[in-house]
């Protein structure tokens, strides 16, 4: 159980670090997840976990709070469309010595920054791109470098690209896959708050920006797509999730394919 004035007070504390206003409806998820954190300390009870929180007792605790609390659901090729799209991107641009460059903006465990390299290593080999993966949570971080996935998460994943790119774990990795060498050695990962002044990545040809903005308020999620847009280099492919339309939030921004955005001219 979670006191309602506890519930707001860590859900204040939330919005304060991620920007995402947890509503209500959520308390009892709150509750749950924040419980295995105060069972950890071994306190029962979570309005104490929560008040001692606040009071600073536990340096270093709201990492863990943050991670507890976001939403990281996600797999391989989710969203087939954007993948296909950027396929017909790579056919339709020619090599250039600027390397193409990919970035997965809120990258969770990493199965998209894997799948985006995986149709950059179909299309142009190993060399001439960049795929670089950013979230909130450095518990996803940290699980996106490892590379290792149960197999259900591949569910999605033409079988010769599995078999191209991933090792099928054996013995005590049964049921589990691990993306190659050769991929994870090129897919950089690393934290990056949207809501706040963003890490000095460059520019992009291509952003995935997907199924994250669902969090965030009409105020918050024009400001996050107008401090991406600033990565993206002219002619560059935004793409968000399909149950996030952002074609009429009032930016800069057209739609030229189901949840494919480009810069407009006159931005
Ligand atoms: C549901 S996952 C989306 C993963 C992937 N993009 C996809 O579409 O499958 C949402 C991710 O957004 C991250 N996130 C939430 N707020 C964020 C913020 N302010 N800055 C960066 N990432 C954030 C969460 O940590 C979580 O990993």
């Amino acid at each position: 159980m979670i006191s309602a004035s506890s519930f707001d007070a860590v859900t204040d504390l939330f919005h304060d670090v991620s920007g995402i206003r947890l509503t209500p409806a959520k308390r009892p998820l709150v509750a749950g997840r924040l419980q295995k954190l105060a069972s950890a300390r071994g306190l029962a009870s979570l309005d104490d976990y929560i008040t001692r929180l606040l009071a600073g007792e536990f340096p270093d605790e709201l990492v863990h709070v943050v991670d507890s609390l976001t939403t990281n659901e996600t797999y391989f090729f989710r969203e087939p469309q954007h993948f296909t799209h950027l396929a017909g991107v790579l056919r339709s641009t020619s090599v250039s010595s600027e390397p193409f460059r990919v970035w997965s903006a809120a990258s969770s465990s990493g199965e998209e920054a894997y799948s985006i390299a995986m149709v950059l290593a179909e299309h142009r080999g190993l060399q001439g791109w960049e795929v670089i993966g950013t979230d909130l949570s450095t518990a996803m971080v940290a699980r996106a470098r490892q590379g290792l996935y149960p197999l259900e998460r591949a569910r999605d994943t033409a079988p010769a690209l599995l078999k191209r790119w991933c090792l099928k774990g054996q013995g005590r990795y049964d049921g589990q896959l691990l993306v190659c060498k050769e991929l994870r050695e090129r897919v950089r990962f690393g934290n990056a708050n949207l809501t706040r002044d963003l890490p000095d990545i460059g520019q992009f040809d291509v952003i995935f920006l997907r199924n994250v903005l669902i969090y965030f308020d009409p105020a918050g999620k024009v400001d996050i797509v107008r401090r991406v847009l600033t990565r993206l280099k002219p002619g560059g492919f935004l793409y968000s999730g399909h149950a996030e339309s952002i074609a009429h939030i009032g930016l800069p921004i057209q739609s030229v394919a189901s949840a494919v955005y480009v810069a407009s001219a006159h931005g």
